[in-house]
């Protein structure tokens, strides 16, 4: 193969959006996400030497499918779903299958499924960056030892529950909220505002924290909470400029970061929950916890079902 498709909806489009930038940038590999119901229906250029990666919690998702099927039809054989459910119809008509086993999703909100796709997705990046020659042995190693930390780094995230709780009592009483993230950090941010929308009725969007000069900044006044998803990593500098353009229109911004990303923030944010350090590749999923934590909390203060 020498490029990845990867078709998906919703959370699950998310998932690929940040996977995006593990293959192009640990496995060198050109690589293009594609919302599955934009894809089916539009003039496409194939390329038999594409893996087609679906991503699917349910393996039922009919848009999925069909874009899957059309991709099929148009002569791209490799197929590979990353999905939760072993007896689903996009398992059966996939050539490949890795099942998350992320356990049975009972509300709609898709959230171990996330978490576990992107497990997944790190995995294939990592096998495709070995069959590419783009890791040695030893940078390989350093991304596995990044991965094996993640249940600690996880476990230390959860433990932010009550400064979340906290959080969420001033949440429950918005109508608008905007989530600001850049590079891997903007789809966790668009993932952050879809859970809000989706189970506590808040309107809520996600926006690359670089666009939000372009139009969106419109948008910010006191009442607007501005969640800013930003671990201290390469692009924090630029992340921080855009809060102080929040800041001085008078935006509320509650900052997730680690402790460097705490502490060169200054005084720019209203609140701050500190993330446990991690490794800026696997960052992602330490970061969609506590976005997931917010929704459930302010769902469960607002009384929605
Ligand atoms: O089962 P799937 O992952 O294919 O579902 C795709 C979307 O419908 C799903 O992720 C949806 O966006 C979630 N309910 C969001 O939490």
């Amino acid at each position: 193969i020498d490029s990845v498709l990867i078709l998906a909806c919703g959370t699950s489009y998310y998932s690929g959006c940040t996977a995006k930038f593990w293959l192009e940038s640990i496995a060198g590999i050109s690589t293009q996400v594609e919302i599955a119901s934009e894809y089916r229906y539009r003039d496409s250029v194939p390329n038999p030497r594409t893996l087609v990666v679906t991503l699917s919690q349910s393996g039922e998702t009919a848009d999925t499918m069909a874009a899957l099927k059309h991709a099929r039809n148009l002569g791209m054989t490799h197929t590979l779903t990353i999905c939760n459910v072993a007896t689903s119809s996009m398992v059966r008509e996939s050539a490949m299958a890795y099942i998350t086993r992320a356990g049975v999703e009972i509300g709609v909100a898709s959230t171990k499924a996330f978490t576990t796709q992107l497990a997944a997705l790190f995995l294939l990046t990592l096998a495709i960056a070995q069959v590419r020659q783009r890791v040695s042995p030893q940078q390989e190693a350093e991304h596995l030892r990044a991965m094996r930390h993640l249940p600690l780094a996880l476990q230390a995230v959860l433990a932010l529950e009550p400064q979340v709780i906290a959080w969420a009592q001033d949440f429950a009483r918005q109508q608008n909220a905007l989530f600001l993230g850049r590079g891997m950090h903007y789809p966790i941010a668009l993932e952050g505002a879809l859970k809000l929308k989706e189970i506590s009725y808040i309107h809520a969007e996600g926006y690359a924290a670089g666009e939000l000069k372009h139009g969106p900044i419109a948008l910010i006044d006191e009442d607007t909470p501005v969640v800013v998803v930003a671990p201290h990593d390469g692009l924090f500098e630029k992340t921080l400029s855009n809060m102080q353009e929040v800041a001085a229109r008078g935006g509320k911004i509650i900052l997730i970061s680690d402790a460097a990303g705490i502490a060169a923030a200054g005084n720019v944010a209203h609140r701050t929950i500190t993330a446990p350090a991690c490794d800026p590749f696997v960052a992602p999923l330490v970061y969609s916890i506590p976005i997931q934590l917010l929704a459930y909390y302010t769902a469960v203060l607002k009384g929605t079902d």
